[in-house]
Order: structure tokens, then C-alpha cells, then sequence
């Protein structure tokens, strides 16, 4: 009988089929660390395509960026990070087992709320492992330190950005006056993130290395408000959009005491995973004209927007939705698993959305017949520089399409001894298992539309 998705079969399966491995696995890993397998990379680059196609590529105001991870340690003073970019964390004096003070507590929000914050001892009651007493909590900064250059001394500290956001705020001046933009308009960035989580956990859920996708969209004061709702509404679509069915995800105010220090308003777009629950996968803030001000101050730099029609200088409000890519992945996964009878045997399928598969087409021959493999080839051959393809002849027919369900193939082209006679092939369909035939001759332009749909 087909069961539900639990957490230990999607593993296995990324194991299995190459989407994620464990990092440095041959020495026992490292908590909170990924590897991505061959289909794992090709997934994520689908994912980063179609957001950087949506959000940069389709719309006439928002540019893109690649700025540097390490940055000078003055923008984590100016950004508030250094400051309050930190978690409470609590030892267990019998067991000695660390947590983070903020998942004691009993609702998941208001753990949330805690971020950044101190913590009631009184709240926390015992170790949840023995039982035993805890310490104090100690608030504990999330930024992995690291030196530049050869000395280690104070000031060669900087440290490995915990957000993307910030390479775009301290560029804002730099785009503004390379690409010419007027308010309202936006920078896009996707990019490596880390953060020293106390509890990485729940897969690739929480990482302590991490992507993001992120627009800093700035708009005029005053227009914010507005703004904030366009970007919810066109977040939001995206998701679905992409498959994600709607009764998964849901949107979710930030209650005043949990908002960061720099937001003036935050709707999370949540997805109900098997493990937690709902819980956020991508956050739209309103960060006023904090960071720019902040970093106007501390740099000495104006950062400021010439509004021509007004003949004055006003410093813009920002708009910053902001994705995990590794939390999408995880996500896009989920969301696609399914398992169902197909006679009397239970078929795993990755219902992916077509753009984002990682492999586009699959050539099969029928058998690993001498007459049967030049032809396979030669398709093969035929669809490398269009799509992303993968020729197996091992085992069965019909393992092979198993195989190629798992990892979410939209599309199977099967060359058989029907294709000696007639140049014409199977495409197999992954998700109604339909076949029909079609001429070689056909196959491109006949599988580019289907991958556009
Ligand atoms: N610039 C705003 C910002 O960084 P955030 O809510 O801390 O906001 C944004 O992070 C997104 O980044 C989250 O919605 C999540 O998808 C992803 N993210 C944050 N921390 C993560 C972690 N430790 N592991 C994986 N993804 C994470």
C-alpha cells in the first residue's frame, strides 16, 4: 500500500538518487553542512533560474548583483548584526546536551518571537533530554568569524555574511548610478549565506550554510505600505505557480515582538512540512530605510535617491522578500513526493514541475540489443544540446521508468524495433504514464513544448 512521506524515506531517497548527500560523510559529516549530488545541483540551478527568470529576467525594474561573502566588518556594525544577531543558548547540566533556549518554550511562535533576544530563565523548565538543570541562557551571535590575511588579531576579524542583503544595500549607490534606475526599482541577489545555528536540524531545513534569494526593492516613502502587499501577492504566486499546491502554504504575520530590528512589518509565506508543522520559507519584510541609513551613517557615504520631479534627495524605503534556496529544494521536494499503485507494485514519483526537473528527458533502449543501442545513442546525441538528458539501458524497461519517476523525469523517450522500421519512438509521460509515438524527426520541437507548459 502507497504510505505517507516521512522525513527518513525522503532522505534515503536524496541518497539514493543524488540529490543530497551528507557533507564530508567519509569522516562523519559535519552537523548542519550539504553536499548537493548530480541531480541535487541540477535541482537547485532550476530553482535559482526560475526565480532569477521571475523576479529579474520578466520585470523592467529590478536589476541583479554577485557580491562578495566576505565584506568589511563595518557593515555588520552599521546592519545591527554584531549587536543582535544572536540566539539564546542554554547547556543541560547533567546530560550537557546544548539547545536553543527558544525552542523550550511551548508555542513555535513564540520561540520565534524570542530571536535576537533575552530569555526568561523561569520559561524554560528542565532538559528535555534527562530532565536535568539548565544553565542560564547565554545569548550567542550567529556570525561565523573568520581573519583576513595573515595575522589573527582584532583587526583582521570580519566574518561570513549571515544574509545576502547586506552586499546589496552597501552597492545601492553603485547600481543606482551604473544602470541609471528611478524609483521604484529593485536588486536581486542570490548567494551563499552562514550562520552558526545552535540546532541545525530537520534535514536541509536549518543549515548552518545556506543560499538565499533575495530582492531589496526600494521604493518611495510612503509607497512601503503598498509595495509590502504587491511583493506578498507576487511571492506568493510564484510558489504556487511552481506546483506547490495551496492548501500547503499559508502567510503569516510577524507579531510586534518578533519583528527584526530593522522591520517595520513581516508577512512569512509558511509551507505545512511533515516535520514542523507550517513554518517559513520565505519572508517579506518592510525594512523601512533602515540599512540604508544606518550605513549611510557609519560609512560617511550618501545614500541617498535624487527625486527629479521634487528636486530633492530622499533616502528610500525598502521591500525585501527574501527565499532560502535550500529550504525551496526542500520544499519543491515534498511538495512533488508521491507514492500510489501501479500493478500491485508502489511507484515512487517526483512530481516536479517541469522547469525545475532535474532531468528534462530520458533515453531508453528497449534492451541493450547491438541494433537497438546505435539508434539510442543517436537520439541521445539529438537531445544533449537542448535539454537535459540521461540514457540508461540498465536492468528492465520497467525499472528504468521507476528509476527516472524517483528522480521527477518529465518526459522517457523508449527506441525500440518498431524505431528500426519506422523512425519513430515512445515518449512515456511521468505523470499520466501515457505513451505515444512520435517521429525522431519531431522529437525536439515536440519536447520543447511540452517543457515550456
Ligand atoms: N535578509 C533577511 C533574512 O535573512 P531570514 O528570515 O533570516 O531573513 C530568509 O532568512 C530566508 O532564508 C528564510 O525564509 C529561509 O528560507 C532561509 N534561511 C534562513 N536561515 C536559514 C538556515 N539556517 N538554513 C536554511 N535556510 C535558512
Amino acid at each position: 500500500m502507497p504510505g505517507e512521506l516521512t522525513m527518513d524515506k525522503l532522505v534515503s531517497l536524496c541518497k539514493r538518487r543524488g540529490f543530497v548527500f551528507q557533507s564530508s560523510e567519509v569522516y562523519g559529516g559535519i552537523g548542519g553542512f550539504w553536499d548537493y549530488g548530480p541531480m541535487g545541483v541540477q535541482l537547485k540551478e532550476n530553482i535559482k533560474r526560475a526565480w532569477w527568470k521571475a523576479v529579474v529576467q520578466e520585470r523592467p525594474d529590478v536589476v541583479g548583483i554577485d557580491a562578495a561573502i566576505v565584506m568589511n566588518p563595518r557593515v555588520w556594525e552599521a546592519s545591527g548584526h554584531i549587536d543582535t544577531f544572536a540566539d539564546p543558548m542554554v547547556d543541560c547540566k547533567g546530560c550537557k546536551r546544548r539547545f536553543r533556549a527558544d525552542e523550550l518554550l511551548e508555542g513555535k511562535h513564540e520561540a520565534e518571537s524570542v530571536h535576537g533576544r533575552p530569555i526568561a530563565e523561569a520559561k524554560l523548565g528542565a532538559c528535555p533530554e534527562c530532565g536535568g538543570e539548565l544553565t542560564a541562557p547565554r545569548m550567542f551571535n550567529l556570525m561565523f568569524r573568520t581573519y583576513v590575511g595573515p595575522v589573527e588579531d582584532d583587526a583582521s576579524v570580519a566574518y561570513l555574511r549571515p544574509e545576502t542583503a547586506q552586499g546589496i544595500f552597501v552597492n545601492f549607490d553603485n547600481v543606482l548610478t551604473s544602470v541609471r534606475k528611478k524609483l521604484p526599482f529593485g536588486i536581486a541577489q542570490v548567494g551563499k549565506a552562514f550562520r552558526n545555528e545552535i540546532t541545525p536540524g530537520n534535514f536541509i531545513f536549518r543549515d548552518r550554510e545556506f543560499e538565499q534569494m533575495e530582492i531589496e526593492f526600494f521604493v518611495h516613502p510612503g509607497t512601503d505600505e503598498e509595495w509590502h502587499e504587491r511583493w506578498i501577492e507576487e511571492r506568493f504566486n510564484w510558489w504556487l505557480n511552481l506546483g506547490i499546491r495551496k492548501r500547503k502554504l499559508e502567510l503569516r504575520e510577524h507579531a510586534a515582538e518578533e519583528l527584526s530590528h530593522y522591520s517595520k512589518r513581516t508577512v512569512d509565506i509558511e509551507y505545512e512540512f511533515p516535520f514542523a508543522g507550517f513554518a517559513e520559507i520565505e519572508g517579506i519584510a518592510n525594512r523601512t530605510d533602515f540599512d540604508l541609513r544606518r550605513h549611510a551613517e557609519y560609512s560617511g557615504r550618501e545614500l541617498t535617491y535624487f527625486d527629479e520631479e521634487k528636486g530633492e534627495h530622499v533616502v528610500p524605503y525598502v521591500i525585501e522578500p527574501s527565499a532560502g534556496v535550500d529550504r525551496a529544494f526542500l520544499t519543491f521536494l515534498i511538495d512533488a513526493y508521491a507514492e500510489e499503485e501501479v500493478r500491485d507494485e508502489t511507484r515512487v514519483v517526483l512530481r516536479l514541475h517541469r522547469s525545475l526537473a532535474p532531468v528534462q528527458a530520458a533515453v531508453l533502449p528497449l534492451s541493450r540489443n547491438e541494433r537497438l543501442v546505435p539508434p539510442a545513442q543517436q537520439v541521445w546525441e539529438l537531445l544533449r544540446p537542448h535539454f537535459m538528458t540521461q540514457y540508461d539501458d540498465a536492468q528492465s524497461i520497467g525499472r528504468r521508468y521507476r528509476r527516472q519517476d524517483e528522480i521527477g523525469t518529465p518526459y522517457c523517450v523508449t527506441v525500440d524495433f518498431d524505431t528500426l522500421k519506422d523512425q519513430d519512438v515512445t515518449i512515456r509521460d511521468r505523470d499520466s504514464m501515457e505513451q505515444a509515438r512520435v517521429p525522431i524527426a519531431n522529437l525536439i520541437k515536440l519536447l520543447g513544448e511540452k517543457l515550456q507548459k
